[in-house]
Protein backbone atom coordinates (compact mmCIF):
# COMPACT_ATOMS: atom_id res chain seq x y z
CA UNK A 1 0.00 0.00 0.00
CA UNK A 2 1.53 3.64 -0.98
CA UNK A 3 1.03 5.90 2.18
CA UNK A 4 -1.18 8.19 1.79
CA UNK A 5 0.12 12.00 1.07
CA UNK A 6 -0.92 15.38 1.67
CA UNK A 7 -0.32 18.42 -0.96
CA UNK A 8 -0.40 21.19 1.29
CA UNK A 9 -1.06 25.55 0.37
CA UNK A 10 -1.28 24.40 -3.67
CA UNK A 11 -3.32 26.37 -6.13
CA UNK A 12 -4.96 24.40 -8.25
CA UNK A 13 -3.63 25.11 -11.92
CA UNK A 14 -2.27 28.05 -10.31
CA UNK A 15 -6.06 29.60 -9.76
CA UNK A 16 -8.41 30.85 -7.09
CA UNK A 17 -7.22 30.48 -3.27
CA UNK A 18 -4.29 28.10 -1.79
CA UNK A 19 -5.86 24.28 -0.99
CA UNK A 20 -5.08 21.02 0.65
CA UNK A 21 -5.36 18.44 -1.35
CA UNK A 22 -5.16 14.70 0.21
CA UNK A 23 -4.37 11.71 -2.06
CA UNK A 24 -4.85 8.05 -1.24
CA UNK A 25 -4.68 4.96 -2.71
CA UNK A 26 -4.53 6.68 -6.12
CA UNK A 27 -6.59 8.74 -6.43
CA UNK A 28 -7.18 12.25 -5.20
CA UNK A 29 -9.31 11.50 -2.50
CA UNK A 30 -10.14 14.92 -0.90
CA UNK A 31 -9.64 18.90 -1.81
CA UNK A 32 -10.84 21.54 0.67
CA UNK A 33 -9.50 24.75 1.94
CA UNK A 34 -7.71 23.10 5.12
CA UNK A 35 -7.25 19.23 6.02
CA UNK A 36 -6.02 18.00 9.50
CA UNK A 37 -2.97 15.90 7.85
CA UNK A 38 -3.83 12.47 9.00
CA UNK A 39 -1.67 10.18 10.93
CA UNK A 40 1.29 9.03 8.96
CA UNK A 41 0.54 11.09 5.40
CA UNK A 42 3.47 12.17 3.50
CA UNK A 43 3.61 15.69 3.66
CA UNK A 44 4.64 17.96 0.63
CA UNK A 45 4.70 21.88 1.55
CA UNK A 46 3.46 23.43 -1.60
CA UNK A 47 2.76 26.69 -0.33
CA UNK A 48 3.09 29.29 -3.61
CA UNK A 49 3.01 26.50 -6.15
CA UNK A 50 0.59 25.75 -8.82
CA UNK A 51 -0.50 21.95 -8.73
CA UNK A 52 -1.14 20.68 -12.50
CA UNK A 53 -1.86 17.58 -13.62
CA UNK A 54 1.07 15.24 -14.66
CA UNK A 55 2.25 15.51 -18.14
CA UNK A 56 2.16 13.69 -20.62
CA UNK A 57 4.96 13.32 -23.77
CA UNK A 58 4.21 12.25 -26.93
CA UNK A 59 7.42 12.02 -28.32
CA UNK A 60 10.49 10.55 -26.37
CA UNK A 61 13.58 8.89 -27.44
CA UNK A 62 14.45 6.19 -24.62
CA UNK A 63 17.33 4.30 -26.83
CA UNK A 64 16.38 0.71 -24.99
CA UNK A 65 17.19 -1.66 -26.68
CA UNK A 66 20.36 -0.74 -29.00
CA UNK A 67 22.38 2.61 -27.68
CA UNK A 68 22.02 2.06 -23.63
CA UNK A 69 24.84 3.72 -23.49
CA UNK A 70 22.95 7.39 -24.01
CA UNK A 71 19.79 6.48 -22.14
CA UNK A 72 17.63 3.55 -20.51
CA UNK A 73 13.93 3.04 -19.97
CA UNK A 74 15.43 3.47 -16.31
CA UNK A 75 17.46 6.63 -17.01
CA UNK A 76 14.75 8.19 -19.06
CA UNK A 77 11.82 7.43 -16.68
CA UNK A 78 13.91 9.11 -14.22
CA UNK A 79 14.32 11.99 -16.27
CA UNK A 80 10.66 11.96 -16.90
CA UNK A 81 9.42 12.21 -13.10
CA UNK A 82 12.13 14.99 -12.52
CA UNK A 83 10.76 16.89 -15.46
CA UNK A 84 6.81 16.05 -14.26
CA UNK A 85 5.73 13.91 -16.58
CA UNK A 86 3.83 10.57 -15.56
CA UNK A 87 3.46 9.35 -19.41
CA UNK A 88 5.66 8.93 -21.69
CA UNK A 89 5.56 7.46 -25.44
CA UNK A 90 8.69 5.80 -26.38
CA UNK A 91 9.93 6.09 -30.38
CA UNK A 92 10.37 3.29 -32.15
CA UNK A 93 13.60 4.43 -33.57
CA UNK A 94 15.61 1.36 -31.16
CA UNK A 95 18.22 -1.07 -32.19
CA UNK A 96 16.76 -3.27 -33.43
CA UNK A 97 13.64 -1.26 -34.64
CA UNK A 98 10.19 -1.08 -32.26
CA UNK A 99 8.51 -3.34 -35.24
CA UNK A 100 7.31 -6.02 -33.98
CA UNK A 101 5.28 -7.53 -30.31
CA UNK A 102 8.44 -8.43 -28.62
CA UNK A 103 10.09 -5.22 -28.64
CA UNK A 104 7.30 -3.01 -28.04
CA UNK A 105 6.63 -5.53 -24.85
CA UNK A 106 9.83 -4.95 -23.68
CA UNK A 107 10.19 -1.26 -23.96
CA UNK A 108 6.39 -1.79 -21.88
CA UNK A 109 7.58 -4.20 -19.04
CA UNK A 110 11.31 -2.56 -18.71
CA UNK A 111 9.24 0.91 -17.76
CA UNK A 112 6.34 -1.28 -15.24
CA UNK A 113 9.48 -2.55 -13.61
CA UNK A 114 11.15 0.74 -13.28
CA UNK A 115 7.52 2.19 -12.23
CA UNK A 116 8.53 6.52 -12.32
CA UNK A 117 6.17 7.05 -15.23
CA UNK A 118 4.16 5.16 -17.34
CA UNK A 119 6.08 4.05 -20.68
CA UNK A 120 4.13 3.96 -24.08
CA UNK A 121 5.73 1.66 -26.73
CA UNK A 122 5.32 3.71 -29.99
CA UNK A 123 5.39 1.12 -32.96
CA UNK A 124 7.35 1.63 -36.51
CA UNK A 125 4.81 2.05 -39.25
CA UNK A 126 7.18 0.32 -41.63
CA UNK A 127 9.79 -2.70 -41.06
CA UNK A 128 13.13 -1.73 -39.85
CA UNK A 129 12.11 2.20 -40.52
CA UNK A 130 12.92 1.42 -43.99
CA UNK A 131 9.58 2.78 -45.69
CA UNK A 132 9.19 0.09 -48.02
CA UNK A 133 6.90 -2.58 -46.52
CA UNK A 134 4.25 -2.16 -43.38
CA UNK A 135 5.05 -3.27 -40.08
CA UNK A 136 2.67 -5.57 -38.51
CA UNK A 137 0.48 -2.91 -36.88
CA UNK A 138 -2.50 -5.19 -35.78
CA UNK A 139 0.10 -7.61 -34.02
CA UNK A 140 1.67 -4.64 -31.98
CA UNK A 141 -1.82 -3.34 -31.26
CA UNK A 142 -2.95 -6.43 -29.75
CA UNK A 143 0.11 -7.63 -28.23
CA UNK A 144 0.09 -7.09 -23.94
CA UNK A 145 2.25 -3.37 -25.02
CA UNK A 146 -1.25 -2.47 -26.64
CA UNK A 147 -0.08 0.11 -28.54
CA UNK A 148 -1.85 2.99 -29.82
CA UNK A 149 0.64 5.64 -31.33
CA UNK A 150 2.72 3.84 -34.83
CA UNK A 151 5.68 6.41 -36.01
CA UNK A 152 8.86 6.21 -38.07
CA UNK A 153 10.02 9.01 -36.25
CA UNK A 154 13.55 9.63 -37.04
CA UNK A 155 12.37 9.25 -41.05
CA UNK A 156 9.30 10.12 -42.72
CA UNK A 157 6.43 7.55 -44.04
CA UNK A 158 7.28 9.49 -47.28
CA UNK A 159 5.45 6.55 -49.86
CA UNK A 160 1.75 7.64 -49.97
CA UNK A 161 0.87 4.60 -50.69
CA UNK A 162 2.19 2.95 -47.75
CA UNK A 163 1.38 6.09 -45.72
CA UNK A 164 -2.46 5.51 -47.11
CA UNK A 165 -2.44 2.44 -45.93
CA UNK A 166 -0.97 2.80 -42.55
CA UNK A 167 -3.65 5.79 -41.96
CA UNK A 168 -6.52 2.63 -42.86
CA UNK A 169 -5.13 0.10 -40.72
CA UNK A 170 -4.64 2.56 -37.52
CA UNK A 171 -8.43 3.78 -38.31
CA UNK A 172 -9.40 0.22 -37.86
CA UNK A 173 -7.12 -0.03 -34.27
CA UNK A 174 -7.92 3.17 -32.86
CA UNK A 175 -4.74 4.02 -33.15
CA UNK A 176 -2.87 7.60 -34.31
CA UNK A 177 0.26 7.73 -37.12
CA UNK A 178 3.10 10.02 -35.95
CA UNK A 179 4.42 11.35 -39.11
CA UNK A 180 7.73 12.85 -38.86
CA UNK A 181 7.03 15.15 -41.42
CA UNK A 182 10.62 15.43 -44.00
CA UNK A 183 10.02 15.25 -47.76
CA UNK A 184 13.71 13.23 -48.09
CA UNK A 185 14.22 14.01 -51.71
CA UNK A 186 13.96 17.85 -50.55
CA UNK A 187 16.45 17.12 -47.71
CA UNK A 188 18.97 15.37 -49.12
CA UNK A 189 22.36 16.81 -47.41
CA UNK A 190 20.35 19.00 -45.48
CA UNK A 191 22.47 20.29 -42.32
CA UNK A 192 20.07 23.36 -41.15
CA UNK A 193 17.46 25.30 -41.78
CA UNK A 194 17.53 27.18 -45.60
CA UNK A 195 17.69 30.50 -44.51
CA UNK A 196 20.85 33.24 -44.53
CA UNK A 197 22.55 31.55 -41.83
CA UNK A 198 22.88 28.61 -43.05
CA UNK A 199 24.27 30.13 -46.30
CA UNK A 200 26.34 32.38 -44.33
CA UNK A 201 27.98 29.14 -42.92
CA UNK A 202 28.20 27.24 -45.96
CA UNK A 203 25.98 23.93 -44.65
CA UNK A 204 23.39 22.68 -47.36
CA UNK A 205 19.57 23.82 -46.53
CA UNK A 206 16.78 22.05 -45.42
CA UNK A 207 13.74 23.81 -46.73
CA UNK A 208 10.22 24.46 -44.96
CA UNK A 209 8.40 23.22 -47.85
CA UNK A 210 10.18 19.44 -47.49
CA UNK A 211 8.06 19.95 -44.03
CA UNK A 212 4.59 21.47 -45.23
CA UNK A 213 4.16 19.35 -48.58
CA UNK A 214 4.32 16.29 -46.18
CA UNK A 215 2.10 17.89 -43.80
CA UNK A 216 -0.41 18.85 -46.89
CA UNK A 217 -0.19 15.73 -48.40
CA UNK A 218 -0.64 13.55 -45.45
CA UNK A 219 -3.83 15.93 -44.01
CA UNK A 220 -5.09 15.16 -46.71
CA UNK A 221 -4.59 11.45 -46.80
CA UNK A 222 -6.06 11.65 -43.57
CA UNK A 223 -8.80 13.31 -44.34
CA UNK A 224 -9.73 10.89 -47.32
CA UNK A 225 -9.48 7.59 -45.06
CA UNK A 226 -11.42 9.11 -42.10
CA UNK A 227 -7.97 8.58 -39.78
CA UNK A 228 -6.15 10.41 -37.28
CA UNK A 229 -2.58 11.98 -38.12
CA UNK A 230 -0.47 13.76 -35.93
CA UNK A 231 2.32 15.37 -37.50
CA UNK A 232 5.35 15.54 -35.08
CA UNK A 233 7.57 18.64 -33.91
CA UNK A 234 5.76 21.04 -36.04
CA UNK A 235 9.00 23.69 -36.93
CA UNK A 236 7.08 26.18 -40.20
CA UNK A 237 5.05 29.23 -40.22
CA UNK A 238 3.61 27.33 -43.79
CA UNK A 239 2.92 23.55 -41.27
CA UNK A 240 0.75 26.19 -39.19
CA UNK A 241 -0.95 27.48 -41.62
CA UNK A 242 -1.64 23.89 -43.89
CA UNK A 243 -2.97 22.96 -39.93
CA UNK A 244 -5.69 25.39 -39.73
CA UNK A 245 -6.63 24.82 -43.39
CA UNK A 246 -6.93 21.09 -42.61
CA UNK A 247 -8.76 21.59 -39.11
CA UNK A 248 -11.51 23.87 -40.70
CA UNK A 249 -12.55 21.24 -42.75
CA UNK A 250 -12.97 18.78 -40.34
CA UNK A 251 -9.65 16.45 -40.76
CA UNK A 252 -8.75 14.39 -37.91
CA UNK A 253 -5.01 16.04 -37.41
CA UNK A 254 -3.40 17.30 -34.04
CA UNK A 255 0.11 18.18 -33.93
CA UNK A 256 2.93 19.10 -31.45
CA UNK A 257 5.64 21.48 -30.89
CA UNK A 258 8.89 21.03 -29.02
CA UNK A 259 10.30 23.11 -26.71
CA UNK A 260 13.23 24.08 -28.65
CA UNK A 261 11.33 25.55 -31.66
CA UNK A 262 9.42 27.49 -29.30
CA UNK A 263 12.59 28.85 -27.97
CA UNK A 264 15.61 28.53 -30.07
CA UNK A 265 16.40 29.77 -33.65
CA UNK A 266 19.11 29.73 -36.58
CA UNK A 267 20.73 32.36 -35.29
CA UNK A 268 22.16 29.57 -32.79
CA UNK A 269 24.15 28.42 -35.62
CA UNK A 270 26.67 30.92 -35.33
CA UNK A 271 28.56 29.11 -32.74
CA UNK A 272 28.74 26.24 -34.88
CA UNK A 273 28.28 24.24 -31.96
CA UNK A 274 26.31 20.80 -32.64
CA UNK A 275 24.35 20.59 -29.67
CA UNK A 276 21.99 22.77 -31.35
CA UNK A 277 21.64 19.89 -34.62
CA UNK A 278 18.28 18.66 -34.39
CA UNK A 279 15.74 17.01 -37.09
CA UNK A 280 13.93 19.10 -37.85
CA UNK A 281 16.27 22.06 -37.59
CA UNK A 282 16.23 25.20 -35.35
CA UNK A 283 14.10 27.91 -38.06
CA UNK A 284 13.83 31.21 -37.96
CA UNK A 285 12.41 33.61 -35.45
CA UNK A 286 9.11 34.11 -37.52
CA UNK A 287 8.79 30.67 -37.37
CA UNK A 288 9.42 30.37 -33.47
CA UNK A 289 6.63 33.18 -33.07
CA UNK A 290 4.28 31.53 -35.51
CA UNK A 291 4.35 28.38 -33.79
CA UNK A 292 3.84 29.61 -30.15
CA UNK A 293 1.41 31.98 -31.00
CA UNK A 294 -0.11 28.06 -32.78
CA UNK A 295 0.17 26.44 -29.51
CA UNK A 296 -1.69 29.72 -27.40
CA UNK A 297 -4.42 29.63 -29.87
CA UNK A 298 -5.07 25.58 -30.56
CA UNK A 299 -3.77 25.35 -34.04
CA UNK A 300 -0.99 23.33 -32.32
CA UNK A 301 -2.32 21.29 -29.80
CA UNK A 302 0.52 20.25 -27.62
CA UNK A 303 4.14 20.52 -26.46
CA UNK A 304 5.73 17.36 -27.10
CA UNK A 305 10.01 17.10 -25.92
CA UNK A 306 11.11 14.77 -28.67
CA UNK A 307 13.50 14.23 -26.09
CA UNK A 308 17.02 12.61 -28.10
CA UNK A 309 19.83 11.86 -26.19
CA UNK A 310 23.28 11.74 -28.22
CA UNK A 311 26.35 10.15 -26.91
CA UNK A 312 29.43 12.46 -26.60
CA UNK A 313 31.25 11.28 -29.60
CA UNK A 314 27.75 11.59 -31.62
CA UNK A 315 28.03 15.13 -30.93
CA UNK A 316 31.28 16.90 -29.86
CA UNK A 317 32.53 16.43 -33.42
CA UNK A 318 32.15 18.45 -36.56
CA UNK A 319 28.62 19.45 -37.89
CA UNK A 320 27.97 17.23 -40.60
CA UNK A 321 28.89 14.03 -38.16
CA UNK A 322 27.16 14.92 -35.68
CA UNK A 323 23.71 13.49 -35.33
CA UNK A 324 20.58 15.60 -34.33
CA UNK A 325 18.65 15.63 -31.60
CA UNK A 326 18.72 17.38 -27.72
CA UNK A 327 17.44 16.24 -24.43
CA UNK A 328 14.11 17.70 -23.42
CA UNK A 329 12.26 16.72 -20.37
CA UNK A 330 13.74 17.78 -17.23
CA UNK A 331 13.95 21.32 -19.13
CA UNK A 332 10.32 21.04 -21.27
CA UNK A 333 8.35 22.76 -18.48
CA UNK A 334 10.86 25.59 -17.59
CA UNK A 335 10.54 26.53 -21.90
CA UNK A 336 7.30 26.54 -21.64
CA UNK A 337 6.86 29.07 -18.82
CA UNK A 338 9.48 31.09 -20.04
CA UNK A 339 8.44 31.25 -23.57
CA UNK A 340 4.89 31.21 -23.62
CA UNK A 341 3.80 31.68 -19.63
CA UNK A 342 6.05 34.76 -18.95
CA UNK A 343 5.08 36.14 -22.73
CA UNK A 344 1.54 35.99 -21.89
CA UNK A 345 0.79 33.16 -24.47
CA UNK A 346 -0.66 31.18 -21.66
CA UNK A 347 -1.83 30.54 -18.33
CA UNK A 348 -1.33 27.35 -15.95
CA UNK A 349 -4.80 26.44 -17.04
CA UNK A 350 -3.45 26.19 -20.89
CA UNK A 351 -0.36 24.62 -19.81
CA UNK A 352 -2.33 21.69 -18.20
CA UNK A 353 -4.30 21.28 -21.73
CA UNK A 354 -0.74 21.29 -23.83
CA UNK A 355 1.11 19.31 -21.12
CA UNK A 356 -1.44 17.14 -20.19
CA UNK A 357 -4.85 16.88 -21.47
CA UNK A 358 -4.70 17.02 -24.92
CA UNK A 359 -1.40 14.63 -25.41
CA UNK A 360 -3.27 12.25 -22.45
CA UNK A 361 -6.67 12.53 -25.56
CA UNK A 362 -4.19 12.08 -28.61
CA UNK A 363 -2.67 9.09 -26.77
CA UNK A 364 -5.87 8.30 -25.73
CA UNK A 365 -4.63 7.66 -22.30
CA UNK A 366 -7.82 7.57 -19.86
CA UNK A 367 -6.25 7.86 -16.71
CA UNK A 368 -4.11 10.53 -17.84
CA UNK A 369 -4.31 14.59 -18.01
CA UNK A 370 -7.48 13.87 -16.14
CA UNK A 371 -8.84 16.85 -14.00
CA UNK A 372 -7.82 17.88 -10.28
CA UNK A 373 -10.93 16.93 -8.53
CA UNK A 374 -12.14 14.44 -5.82
CA UNK A 375 -12.02 11.32 -7.21
CA UNK A 376 -9.63 11.71 -10.24
CA UNK A 377 -6.31 9.24 -10.77
CA UNK A 378 -3.18 11.45 -8.74
CA UNK A 379 -1.11 11.40 -11.84
CA UNK A 380 0.53 15.25 -10.65
CA UNK A 381 3.14 17.54 -11.42
CA UNK A 382 3.78 20.35 -8.46
CA UNK A 383 5.04 23.67 -9.93
CA UNK A 384 7.35 26.34 -8.49
CA UNK A 385 6.52 28.80 -10.09
CA UNK A 386 8.79 31.81 -8.75
CA UNK A 387 11.91 29.77 -8.44
CA UNK A 388 14.78 29.32 -11.14
CA UNK A 389 16.95 26.92 -11.56
CA UNK A 390 20.67 26.62 -13.69
CA UNK A 391 20.83 23.59 -15.96
CA UNK A 392 24.04 21.60 -16.00
CA UNK A 393 24.08 18.85 -18.48
CA UNK A 394 26.09 16.62 -16.48
CA UNK A 395 23.45 17.26 -13.69
CA UNK A 396 20.42 16.01 -15.71
CA UNK A 397 19.20 12.69 -14.96
CA UNK A 398 20.08 10.71 -18.63
CA UNK A 399 22.90 9.15 -19.71
CA UNK A 400 23.72 11.64 -22.08
CA UNK A 401 24.30 15.08 -21.31
CA UNK A 402 23.58 16.49 -24.68
CA UNK A 403 21.18 19.89 -23.50
CA UNK A 404 21.26 23.21 -25.25
CA UNK A 405 20.46 25.01 -22.54
CA UNK A 406 23.73 24.25 -20.60
CA UNK A 407 24.42 27.68 -18.11
CA UNK A 408 21.00 28.90 -18.87
CA UNK A 409 19.00 29.89 -15.84
CA UNK A 410 15.43 29.42 -16.52
CA UNK A 411 12.27 29.79 -14.78
CA UNK A 412 10.02 27.40 -13.03
CA UNK A 413 11.01 24.43 -11.27
CA UNK A 414 9.20 20.93 -11.22
CA UNK A 415 8.94 20.56 -7.42
CA UNK A 416 7.19 17.17 -7.13
CA UNK A 417 5.81 14.37 -9.27
CA UNK A 418 3.54 11.54 -8.25
CA UNK A 419 1.77 8.70 -10.64
CA UNK A 420 -1.19 7.22 -9.09
CA UNK A 421 -0.50 8.40 -5.45
CA UNK A 422 2.78 7.74 -5.17
CA UNK A 423 5.49 9.97 -5.07
CA UNK A 424 8.11 9.34 -8.16
CA UNK A 425 10.13 12.24 -7.74
CA UNK A 426 10.30 15.51 -4.95
CA UNK A 427 12.53 18.31 -4.29
CA UNK A 428 14.67 17.22 -7.75
CA UNK A 429 15.11 13.60 -6.65
CA UNK A 430 14.01 10.44 -7.56
CA UNK A 431 11.60 8.69 -5.07
CA UNK A 432 11.84 4.83 -4.74
CA UNK A 433 14.36 4.21 -7.56
CA UNK A 434 13.47 0.67 -8.94
CA UNK A 435 9.66 0.76 -8.54
CA UNK A 436 7.25 -0.90 -6.12
CA UNK A 437 5.68 0.67 -3.40
O1 LIG B 1 16.50 15.56 -33.91
C1 LIG B 1 15.96 14.47 -33.96
N1 LIG B 1 16.44 13.41 -33.27
N2 LIG B 1 14.90 14.32 -34.73
C2 LIG B 1 14.36 13.11 -34.97
O2 LIG B 1 13.41 13.02 -35.69
C3 LIG B 1 14.94 11.90 -34.37
C4 LIG B 1 15.70 12.21 -33.16
C5 LIG B 1 16.60 11.11 -32.71
O3 LIG B 1 16.16 9.94 -32.68
O4 LIG B 1 17.73 11.39 -32.33
ZN1 LIG C 1 11.23 13.33 -35.72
Amino acid sequence: MTKPVMVRGARLYGEGDPVDVLIADGVISRIAAEIEPPAGVELIAAEGQVLLPGFVDLHTHLREPGREDTETVATGSAAAALGGYTAVFAMANTDPVADNAVIVEHVRRAGEAVGLVDVHPVGAVTVGLAGEKLAELGTMAESAAGVRMFSDDGHCVHDPLIMRRALEYSRALGAVIAQHAEEPRLTVGAQAHEGEQAARLGLSGWPASAEESIVARDCILAGHAGSRLHICHVSTEGTVDVLRWAKARGTQVSAEVTPHHLLLTDERLRTYDPVNKVNPPLRTSADATKVAEALAEGVIDCVATDHAPHAVQDKDCEWSAARPGMLGLQTALSIVVSTMVRTGLLGWRDVARVMSERPAEIGRLADQGRPLAEGEPANLALVDPERSWTVRGAELASIAGNTPYEGMELPGVVTATLLRGRITAHSGRISQPGGGD
